[in-house]
């Protein structure tokens, strides 16, 4: 197709982050082009209903948080087929991220290495942008803690970033696993993420009372797939006990084991989380593991490498009841979405199952991590 023979050959000769940006901005500048020329034709809801989070998703393939961080081309982003978006990482205060270059391509690896460190332009400003170009999609806001503000305040830090974003989300997705942020993944220790969930799931049960919504927004997080089983088990007690609304697996790997590319080149790109194909196992492991300590009960959005239907599937079968792709929409390029989808509504059938959510989890035991 015309992105891989031609588009990402040039955009590939670019650095990593100038391609990113270049990409990002045309998506942004023109929305109605896009609409034109890119969006798949509606399909017949081959899936069943999506009922997922108390919300209805057009179709289960969402954009990974860390494309969009301020929200600059949802419009667009939803018109490539997308039935989900997650935007952010974005932090209450803005900041710049870490110093360039921070975004390195692994390409026979299909992978990428990213420290960030969550560049954005603070949740005031996202909150602005999107509430006059909302994606026509469901929209997810991942928040993050500010690079400033020290891990004794993380809880406050939050909270300011839930209450920004509240009014524009529908969902609020908590990033406790970016592994470029000195400290972050501590708020994965049990007794820590007790403190932060209790103290966002309140202030949710606060202003859903203001704004007599009836509900609450749907609170997910976000892991490292780099938990060992022990921990996880102590998570999802947590989960469990703050009545969170689901959770997503995974972020990005600092592990750096079974790549192709040379310990020097490795080693070029420096620290950072690694993302695309050598994510794919860990991550679907990962998700069935979850699925099998939660029975089912806790919807689980599954992404780590996923760039084709039958890699989609693989992680519907291990529990995700819904996907995101990252990597894979670089690689592969703007139909990711409409592909996979196509392609699920076509093995859906093939492998003889009614709806997707008959799929949900069906492989869990066989695919879930060795304790
Ligand atoms: C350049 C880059 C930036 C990212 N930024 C974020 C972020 O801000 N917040 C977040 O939760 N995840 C972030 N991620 C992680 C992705 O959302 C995703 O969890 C991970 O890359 C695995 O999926 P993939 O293999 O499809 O890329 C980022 C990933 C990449 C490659």
């Amino acid at each position: 197709m015309l992105y891989r023979s031609l588009l990402r050959p040039l955009l590939f000769r670019l650095s990593p982050e100038t391609a990113h940006e270049l990409a990002l901005h045309s998506l942004s500048f023109f929305p109605g082009l896009v609409k034109r020329l890119l969006t798949p034709r509606p399909m017949q809801k081959p899936f069943g209903e999506l009922r997922r989070l108390g919300l209805s998703f057009p179709n289960p393939v969402g954009l990974a948080a860390g494309f969009d961080k301020d929200g600059i081309a949802l419009e667009s982003l939803a018109a490539l087929g997308f039935g989900f978006i997650e935007a952010g990482t974005v932090t209450y205060k803005p900041q710049p991220g870490n110093q360039r270059p921070r975004l390195f391509r692994l390409q026979q690896d299909k992978a990428l290495i990213n420290r960030a460190g969550f560049n954005n332009k603070g949740a005031v400003a996202f909150a602005q942008q999107v509430r006059t170009h909302r994606p026509d999609c469901i929209l997810g806001v991942s928040i993050g803690k500010s690079k400033t503000a020290p891990i004794e305040n993380a809880v406050e830090d939050y909270l300011r970033s839930f209450e920004i974003v509240y009014p524009v989300a529908d969902y609020i997705a908590l990033n406790v696993s970016s592994p470029n942020t000195p400290g972050l993944r501590d708020l994965q220790r049990a007794e820590l993420l007790e403190d932060l969930l209790r103290a966002l799931q309140t202030r949710n049960r606060e202003l859903s009372e203001q704004a007599s919504r009836g509900r609450l927004t749907p609170l997910l997080v976000k892991l490292a797939p780099d938990l060992g089983r022990a921990e996880l088990d102590q998570l999802v007690d947590v989960v469990k006990r703050t009545n969170l609304a689901g959770l997503i697996a995974t972020n990005t790997t600092t592990q750096r084991d079974g790549l192709r590319a040379s310990k020097e080149e490795i080693a070029a790109c420096g620290e950072g989380g690694l993302s695309g194909i050598p994510l794919r196992q860990r991550s679907t492991n990962m998700i069935a593991t979850l699925y099998n300590l939660t029975t089912g009960l806790i919807p689980i959005v599954g992404v780590g490498g996923v760039f084709t239907a039958e890699d989609a599937w693989e992680k519907i079968c291990a529990g995700a009841s819904l996907i995101q792709v990252y990597t894979g929409f670089i690689y592969q390029g703007p139909r990711i979405a409409q592909e996979i989808n196509e392609g699920l509504e076509q093995i859906i059938s093939s492998e003889g199952f009614g709806t997707l959510d008959e799929a949900v989890g069906s492989r869990a035991k066989e695919l879930s991590m060795i304790s």
